[in-house]
């Protein structure tokens, strides 16, 4: 077993990005993890970035490569809207896709809310980062790495 897993938190958000929302997702993710109720796990790195696709994929490299995160979390950005573009983002960046906890997220997620078929996460590996997509508002993102928390220590686990 790992000991605390390292940990990234990417808001993707246009509004928050620019100051004019207040990122509760990233901020609600960060405390989440740093009070170890999920998983063993600390907060490496945390940002917040504009719906722009260059910029997600640098950040996500540099995450996976330079600080070698173990788990990358994104919130923002994976519904149906023109700018909503974080999972096609994630897809660049990862070599293997893991639709096992995009599968779990979205049927638990279903019993919650029907709304909940309106996003499209992507989750997957890069070298020895898992990264996944987690819906935007603070609500559905802290429901559905709720639903994967049990699943990730064995999963980074089997990266090392
Ligand atoms: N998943 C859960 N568990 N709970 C929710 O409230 N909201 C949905 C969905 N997934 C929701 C959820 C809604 S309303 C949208 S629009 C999509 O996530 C996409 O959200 P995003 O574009 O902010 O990523």
């Amino acid at each position: 077993m790992s000991e605390k897993i390292s940990v990234g938190v990417l808001t993707v958000s246009d509004r928050c990005s620019t100051g004019e929302a207040t990122d509760e997702s990233g901020a609600n993710l960060q405390s989440l993890i740093s009070s170890g109720e999920l998983f063993p796990g600390t907060v490496d790195q945390y940002l917040c970035v504009a719906d722009d696709c260059s910029l997600i994929i640098k950040t996500l490299i540099s995450w996976c490569e330079v600080h070698k995160l173990q788990l990358i979390l994104t919130t923002g950005g994976t519904g149906f809207s023109p700018r909503d573009i974080t999972p096609e983002a994630v897809k660049k960046v990862i070599g293997r896709e893991a639709p096992g906890l995009s599968v779990c997220m979205l049927t638990e997620s279903l019993k919650i809310t029907p709304l909940a078929m309106l996003s499209r996460p992507v989750c997957g590996y890069r070298g020895r980062t898992l990264i996944v997509t987690l819906p935007g508002s603070k609500k559905a993102s802290e429901e559905c790495v709720r639903f994967i928390a049990p699943a990730i220590p064995h999963a980074v686990d089997l990266l090392m």
